[in-house]
This record gives structure tokens, sequence and C-alpha cells, in this order.
């Protein structure tokens, strides 16, 4: 984990414009409407990074935590959010710092890749969840790009969507659906290989 926080430091200041090389907003309007969020909705932003979905959270009128373990990240997105209804916590996906049932929704954008434990991880997002919430996760799909383990950090090369749809069931979460968002990751090599991952959107709602 160490050396996954030291990667997101290092390029926290690059962030946004890496990001729009992988991809588009379109993976953030799904999560979005996915999460039903509104006026009042209180949602944490797991794996914030500079904000990508904090921002558009905030922008339907929700209450943001958002929660890195990277300070880098976690220093850009304190600026980036400066005077909107956003507060910024450092923690680890496997021991959010968030207290059973505080939120309302809890979204996840390319953070499950990273998780030691992606059930566990799971697990741990639907405790912060109040009665009635709803968990909203975006991630890859399985793919054979071996050299985003090294390059990015990757802990995991995407996920089969059915193994998501089980660990949302065994979290204890209802009316799941996995689909697709329509959206691919298209990271390029150090050598030049560019991917075309798509992205699935996981949904589940807790009892
Ligand atoms: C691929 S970036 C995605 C950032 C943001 N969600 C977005 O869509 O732009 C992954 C983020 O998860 C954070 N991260 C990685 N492993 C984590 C962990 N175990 N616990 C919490 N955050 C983690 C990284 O610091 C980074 O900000």
């Amino acid at each position: 984990m160490d050396e996954t926080r030291a990667y997101f430091d290092a390029v926290a200041g690059q962030w946004d414009e890496m990001r729009r090389q992988f991809f588009g907003d379109g993976v953030r309007r799904a999560a979005i409407s996915a999460a039903r969020i509104g006026s009042g909705t209180v949602v944490a932003d797991v794996g914030t990074g500079t904000g990508f979905l904090a921002e558009a959270a905030l922008d339907a009128d929700a209450r943001v935590i958002g929660i890195d373990v990277s300070e880098g990240m976690l220093d850009q997105v304190r600026a980036r959010l400066a005077g909107r209804d956003f507060e910024a916590r450092a923690g680890e996906v496997d021991a959010l710092p968030l207290a059973d049932g505080e939120v309302d929704a809890v979204l996840a954008n390319m953070v499950l890749h990273h998780a030691p434990d992606p059930p566990g991880a799971i697990r741990e997002m639907v405790r912060a969840l109040k009665a009635g919430g709803t968990l909203v996760i975006t991630d890859a799909d399985t793919h054979t790009h071996e050299w985003l383990r090294t390059e990015q950090h990757d802990r995991w090369l995407g996920f089969d969507r059915a193994d998501i749809a089980r660990w949302f069931g065994e979290a204890g979460l209802e009316d799941v659906s996995v689909g697709d968002t329509h959206e691919v990751c298209s990271p390029t090599s150090e050598c030049g290989t560019k991917a075309a991952i798509t992205i699935f959107l996981a949904r589940g709602r807790r009892p």
C-alpha cells in the first residue's frame, strides 16, 4: 500500500490531465444518476483523487465526504473544492473513516482495482451506508494489460461482473445490477501500447 500511496502522491498534480486521457465525463454522469443523488444527500466518494465524482455530486447539491489514502490527492481536492460542502478525510478503502450508517450513498470510481481485498472493501462501503442507501462502483472489466500493475500500481486486472454481483449480494445489498457505463478506460503504456478497457457500473441498495 505504501507503494500505491507514493505513486498517487507523485502523480497527484497531473491526475486531472491523466484522467482526461483515461476516461470521460460519461463515467461520472452514469454514477451520479445511478446513485440518485439530489439535494441533501450525504455522499462518500471513496478513492476521491482530485474529486472527479465528488465535484459532480456537489453539483447535484449533495454534501460530500472525499476519502483517499494519498495526502497528495487530498491536498489537490481540498484546494479544488474549497468553499463547497466538502470534507476530505484520509483513510483506506478497507478501513474507511466513516461511522456505521453515516451516508446515503457511497461512490467509488476506479479504486476497487487498487484494493488489497475487494470483497472486504465492498463490505466496508456497505457498513457506512444508511438503511436504504446506495452503493455505486465504477471500475474496469477484466483485461490482460499486465503493464498496468507496474506502471500504474493496479493490483487487479479488472473484475468479472459476476464476481462483483456476488460480492454485492454477500455484503447484504439488494436490487443488485452490474451493467455498462458505455465508457472505456484508455491508458497508454510507456512503450506505446494503448489499452481500451470497458468500464462497468455496479449498483446495490442496503435494505
Ligand atoms: C485511479 S485513481 C481514481 C481517482 C478518482 N476516483 C477519479 O475517478 O479520478 C485511484 C484513487 O484511489 C486512491 N487509492 C488507491 N488505493 C487506495 C486505498 N487502499 N484506499 C483509499 N484510496 C486509495 C488513490 O490515491 C487514487 O486517488
